[in-house]
């Protein structure tokens, strides 16, 4: 029986954090054993929001796939390429054009909610509006069977499958429909403040920064607010230090953390420092990978060609067939 093929991209907007570890990471690693993995740099995505500063794209494509390759993502299992190296995602994304109607791309909630909140940041510009359209074209081209994706996506893949329906109507079954896969929940990681982690909030643990970085960034990690004197009783079950160190560190030292901060009998200082050093225990591997990856100058852009070049032969074929069904190919009459 043949694979399920999935498919997901990343924005190269920056190096990964411990919450996409436990958010994408673990999950990738496991769909890589169960189903024909394509993980791709989604770098035209980041132009559409970023296309003012533009500079950090090419670093950034190539931290990412050091990351994924460190956390295991391996080449020999899944295919990893560059959205940039297969340019027929655009003229593909040209031809879903033609059946999608304006106002379902209008009628996206992430694209009215961004336009709101995102002020800092020009995305007036047409190339922001189309990002689900070219989603879609990034999923159908390579016949994704399946497209892990967070609530927040989920409108994207339902407009892609609206898509997909429209065109196969239009034109013949050219392009399988994709399925959401709702990942399991993936663990809620909480960055140094107690938020969410996330890059824009600057409360990350970078999985590729120094111990050095991570023992400062845990050291200033906020406690149960209302614990002011290590005589007070805590609370661990709102403490973000806690919650992290439920993630990484042994249960049995997991628990007695638990249990001494709540009859005051330790302080939130130790708990960090034993934190700091569960965590970079944790990390360690990866990072010693991450560390032998990146002294292999051009490493990231091998593993890219070759993704590359096993994706163009399908992508070379379906866009041909794709070409004939719309009569825009060369074939006489
Ligand atoms: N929207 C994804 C993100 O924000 C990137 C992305 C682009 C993607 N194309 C995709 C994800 C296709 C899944 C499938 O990072």
């Amino acid at each position: 029986m043949s694979k399920k093929r999935v498919l997901t991209g990343y924005r190269p907007t920056g190096r990964l954090t411990l919450g996409h570890w436990f958010g994408n990471l673990l999950n990738m690693l496991e769909l890589q054993e169960s189903h024909e993995a394509y993980y791709f740099v989604a770098d035209w995505h980041a132009l559409t929001s970023d296309w003012q500063d533009t500079h950090a794209i090419r670093q950034y494509t190539e931290e990412m796939v050091l990351d994924w390759l460190a956390a295991g993502i391996d080449p020999a299992k899944s295919v990893i390429y560059r959205q940039s190296d297969v340019p027929e995602v655009a003229e593909l994304a040209m031809y879903l054009s033609m059946v999608t109607p304006m106002s379902w791309l209008e009628r996206v909630p992430s694209y009215k909610e961004q336009r709101e909140q995102i002020t800092e940041k020009d995305l007036g510009n047409v190339g922001f509006f189309l990002y689900p359209l070219m989603q879609a074209a990034d999923i159908t081209i390579v016949r994704g069977d399946v497209v892990p994706v967070g609530q927040d996506q989920l409108p994207h893949l339902e407009l892609t499958r609206e898509i997909v329906r429209r065109f196969n109507n239009q034109y013949g079954e050219l392009v399988p429909e994709p399925a959401a896969l709702i990942p399991k929940e993936g663990a809620r990681v909480p960055g140094t403040d107690g938020r969410k982690m996330s890059k824009s909030y600057g409360n990350a643990i970078y999985l590729s920064e120094t111990p050095e970085d991570t023992a400062a960034k845990v050291m200033g990690m906020l406690t149960d607010p209302a614990r002011k004197l290590k005589t007070d009783p805590g609370n661990p079950d709102i403490c973000p230090l806690q919650h992290m160190h439920k993630l990484v560190g042994d249960a049995g030292d997991v628990a007695e953390w638990d249990r001494c901060c709540r009859v005051a009998e330790c302080g939130c200082v130790p708990h960090k420092r034993a934190l700091t050093q569960d965590l970079n225990a944790y990390l360690g591997p990866f990072r010693q990978r991450r560390t032998e990856l990146a002294a292999r100058p051009g490493h990231a852009w091998e593993v890219l060609a070759d993704g590359a070049s096993r994706v163009r032969p399908e992508v070379v074929r379906l866009m041909g067939a794709v070409r004939a069904a719309m009569h825009v190919d060369a074939e006489r009459p």
